[in-house]
């Protein structure tokens, strides 16, 4: 069974998993974290940057951190129980904030022969680890209590995104999400986004970018960065690294 009919077929399992996102503080220590942040340096294989956005992403292998660094994988069983020795992910460092989007597996991926153990899988939880940020900036992530069961996806009603500069599918009208969590109001926002983009969309939490703390989030639950309102793109003025890695949980195969 391919990962899109597992997520059919076990929709309920995977609503059965959803939680309020959360934030878990002060969980990582100065010695890990510089771990965490030099393994991006040391053990990366290839490098994505695109010049229509600043962001530069070290490409490893996500499943060896949880081999070379034993803490990881004793850190997330803790907060989250059991997952699959397979992850997706990403280092980053970025001095931009970030459109509306999940981060899970892409089409396009799923037909690779790399990842044929997707057929296996269904989304579990997401984490982004703070591992630098330059003093007294400001950086939030916002995320929503919409949640979607499938493929990556970047929402983009407002027309802001260029397919051919994502690997992720460019959503320019919705699916249908599932709703989960309480709704939180906030004027925080993303000034690079027309109105549009997420304004049928609802927060559920807003956490900072903080190093030494952990998000944890449901990996099909939409998210974005986010400013304090009276903030506009010229007042953005952050430099920050961290880590998105995405759990996944094995279901029965065929
Ligand atoms: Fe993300």
């Amino acid at each position: 069974m391919s990962y899109i009919e597992n997520c059919k077929k076990h929709r309920n399992t995977i609503i059965e998993n959803f939680e309020e996102a959360r934030l878990v503080k002060d969980c990582l220590d100065k010695d890990l974290i510089k771990e965490l942040l030099m393994y991006q340096f040391t053990e990366a294989y290839n490098i994505k940057w695109q010049d229509t956005s600043r962001n530069l992403q070290a490409i490893c292998d996500i499943d060896e951190i949880f081999e070379k660094i034993p803490a990881m994988q004793d850190i997330f069983e803790n907060l989250i129980g059991k997952f699959s020795e397979h992850h997706t992910g990403n280092f980053y460092i970025t001095s931009m904030l970030h459109d509306a989007h999940c981060d899970l597996l892409t089409q396009s991926e799923c037909e690779m022969s790399m990842f044929e153990w997707t057929k296996r899988m269904i989304p579990y939880k997401s984490a982004i680890i703070p591992l630098v940020i330059n003093k007294d900036a400001e950086a939030y992530t916002a995320f929503f209590r919409q949640r979607h069961i499938g493929y990556s996806i970047t929402l983009d009603k407002g027309g802001r995104s260029e397919q051919e500069n994502s690997l992720y599918e460019i959503a320019r009208e919705y699916p249908d999400f599932y709703e989960y969590g309480p709704k939180l109001e906030s004027d925080f926002r993303n000034p690079l986004l027309p109105k549009d983009t997420v304004e049928d969309l609802d927060y559920e939490n807003i956490f900072k970018f903080e190093v030494g703390d952990i998000m944890l989030f449901d990996a099909c639950q939409i998210h974005m960065s986010v400013v304090d309102s009276w903030k506009e793109e010229r007042d953005i003025d952050f430099l920050k690294s961290g880590i998105n890695i995405q759990f996944y949980r094995e279901v029965e195969g065929e």
